[in-house]
């Protein structure tokens, strides 16, 4: 029990605040200029861009973490332009995903860096404490 504990406090899901509510209002400002064209304001996609918000896309991440997300937008994102977005500006944008889509924010931003975003597992239901 005690081991599993440690490992609880180790490993963070996204129900855990791991943005800010600043970094998410970046991102907001972000999300509109770079994504809202295809995904939509509301996130609610159109044509061949999906939603970035409600159940499917939640069920689309579950199980996987945050850096899995991350990698696909650093990687793909925006559709027409990838890689044109540093970093820190797709962690300000995923901080405002996360935030769309429910999940808390807390004291710290969200990381940038692969290593750190691996410890973050995306879970589209909160756990049951
Ligand atoms: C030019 C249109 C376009 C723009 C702009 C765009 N996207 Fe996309 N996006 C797409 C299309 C089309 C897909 C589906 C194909 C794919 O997954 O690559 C997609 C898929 C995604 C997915 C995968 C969704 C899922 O559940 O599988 C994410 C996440 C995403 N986009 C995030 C973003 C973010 C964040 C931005 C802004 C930085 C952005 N996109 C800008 C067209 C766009």
């Amino acid at each position: 029990m005690v081991a599993a504990t440690v490992y609880a406090q180790q490993s963070a899901s996204v129900w855990d605040g791991v943005y800010t509510q600043q970094q998410a209002s970046r991102g907001k400002t972000l999300s509109s200029k770079e994504c809202a064209s295809c995904h939509g304001e509301a996130l609610d996609g159109s044509g061949q861009a999906p939603p970035l918000s409600g159940a499917d896309f939640k069920g689309n991440w579950n199980g996987q973490t945050a850096d899995d997300l991350f990698e696909k937008i650093q990687a793909s994102m925006p559709g027409d332009q990838p890689g044109k977005l540093s970093r820190e500006q797709n962690a300000d944008i995923l901080a405002f995903l996360l935030g769309f889509n429910g999940f808390p924010a807390g004291p710290k931003e969200l990381p940038s860096d692969a290593a750190a975003l691996q410890k973050i597992r995306f879970e589209a239901a909160k756990p049951s404490p």
